[in-house]
């Protein structure tokens, strides 16, 4: 059962709702979430079983500004175990959400940490050793978008008018409406259904000359290559982590599982562009792997201009002041080979730590695709930068904060990480491959941050 190839992008976008928070006496700001079994209606034919945070589907979405403590209620009101885990977050190992700190069907957790981070699109989803994948396919993921200070100035921020989230998403469907959650793929399923904010054939009234799009790839194991219908350049503003330095103008944006990227997209009265995902260009014929879906051409999203656009200023020119890595005083060089389901030939074992880490302290960690299929990477509690790709300098659209980076096939990526503050030997952070089917499969590996 599909919809693809019938997109009459008949459904206004929906957008996930901001959480509604309570300030603690000492100042905290408290959120809650519970985790919880439901159903959506995405087919004609009928619901699908579903899960979400405070809903059916999806969660809502987390805000908070650098310099603020935050307290996350979490209640598992679901029958297995889960956990919550803060993608692209600074914050202690203890509360980092991945597989050790799983909360049982009934029980609650309560992380609670002070932003200390530039303005970012992060996210949040569960991460249950071996049965991530599942959790997240049923509809666990939502997103977390940190503010700050001085930064911002200038930039589309009203959230659901010209500050959209865009979490995106395949799902394929059974005969009876229940999400499909196998296949033989070796990257993960690819489902012929996408669903943005959990919408199919979507989309999106536009009342501003300019927009801001937080792009979430929240997929499993499918690569999208963003542009629009006819080509148009549109402007990035940030990567994974924070605002670039200065905007950057593309027509095709690649994002793997767990990227994110900020874009700003400026548009005509009356027109209807369609975002789309294109077939990757890697100029290296052996990626092109359809594995990932990099081979697809898909219709994702509709935008129905006003005939009348508030006018919006033009981008500032500088958006954020990146310090260059600190490679002179880097302590470290290590080396991480991904093959197979294996991470320098070893499985995730929960019980062996692969790394230990000074706490603030810079390592280079040059990591490496020998596979014939795509990965990627993603380093938990730190924001690193790419410095090489293929021995090149990456593009300036991925030359920002990063906490994932996309390895196609037989790439290599050299990436600068300056640890944080939270030392803690007893308690490790995880680093995998975001395909998340491999990280299921033991694609994971364990490190501390340790006092220096
Ligand atoms: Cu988005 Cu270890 O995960
Ligand atoms: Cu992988």
């Amino acid at each position: 059962i599909s919809t693809a190839g019938t997109l009459d992008f008949a459904n206004p976008l929906s957008v996930p709702p901001l959480a509604p928070s309570t300030v603690a006496s000492d100042g905290t700001k408290v959120f809650k979430l519970t985790a919880e079994a439901g159903s959506s209606r995405f087919l004609p034919g009928g619901p699908t079983p579903t899960w979400g945070y405070n809903g059916a589907f999806l969660g809502p979405t987390l805000r908070a500004r650098r310099g603020e403590t935050v307290r996350v209620a979490i209640q598992n009101a679901l029958e297995e175990p889960t956990t919550v885990h803060w993608h692209g977050m600074h914050l202690p190992a203890i509360y980092d959400g991945g597989p050790h700190q799983v909360i049982a069907p009934g029980d609650e957790f309560a992380p609670e940490w002070t932003l200390d981070q530039p303005a970012a699109t992060l996210w949040y989803h569960p991460h249950v050793h071996k049965q991530t994948e599942e959790q997240m396919t049923r509809g666990l993921a939502g997103m977390f978008i940190v503010d700050d200070d001085g930064q911002d100035l200038g930039l589309p921020i009203e959230y659901g008018v010209d500050d959209i989230p865009l979490i995106l998403q395949d799902r394929a469907f059974e005969d009876d409406l229940a999400f499909k959650m196998t296949s033989d793929a070796q990257t993960g399923l690819l489902g012929d259904t996408m669903l943005i904010n959990g919408t199919v054939n979507p989309h999106l009234a536009v009342t501003t000359e300019t927009v801001r799009f937080r792009l979430l790839n929240a997929a499993t194991a499918r690569v999208f290559n963003f542009g629009f219908s006819d080509n148009r350049e549109f402007t990035v503003i940030g990567s994974d982590g924070g605002l670039l330095p200065a905007p950057v103008g593309v027509e095709r944006l690649l994002l793997s599982p767990g990227e994110r990227a900020e874009i700003v997209v400026r548009f005509r009265p009356g027109e209807q562009p369609v975002l789309k995902s294109f077939p990757q260009e890697l100029g290296m014929s052996e990626a092109f792997n359809n594995e990932a879906g990099g081979n697809d051409i898909l219709d994702l999203l509709q935008f129905r201009a006003a005939a009348k656009l508030s006018a919006a200023p033009g981008l500032p020119p500088v958006l954020a002041t990146l310090e260059p890595p600190a490679l002179k005083t880097s302590v470290a060089t290590r080396s991480f080979i991904l093959k197979g389901m294996y991470i320098n030939g070893k499985l995730m074992d929960m019980s062996r730590i692969d790394a230990a880490v000074g706490a603030g302290t810079t390592e280079i960690w040059n990591v490496s695709n020998t596979d014939s299929q795509p990965h990627n990477f993603h380093v938990h509690g730190v924001q690193f930068r790419i410095l090489e790709i293929n021995g090149a300098e990456p593009g300036p659209e991925f030359s920002g904060w990063k906490d994932t980076v996309f390895l196609p096939v037989r790439a290599s990526a050299r990436i600068a990480l300056t640890f944080g503050r939270y030392a803690d030997p007893a308690t490790a952070y995880m680093y995998h491959c975001h395909f998340i089917r491999h990280a299921d499969h033991g694609m994971m590996g364990q490190f501390t941050v340790i006092e220096t």
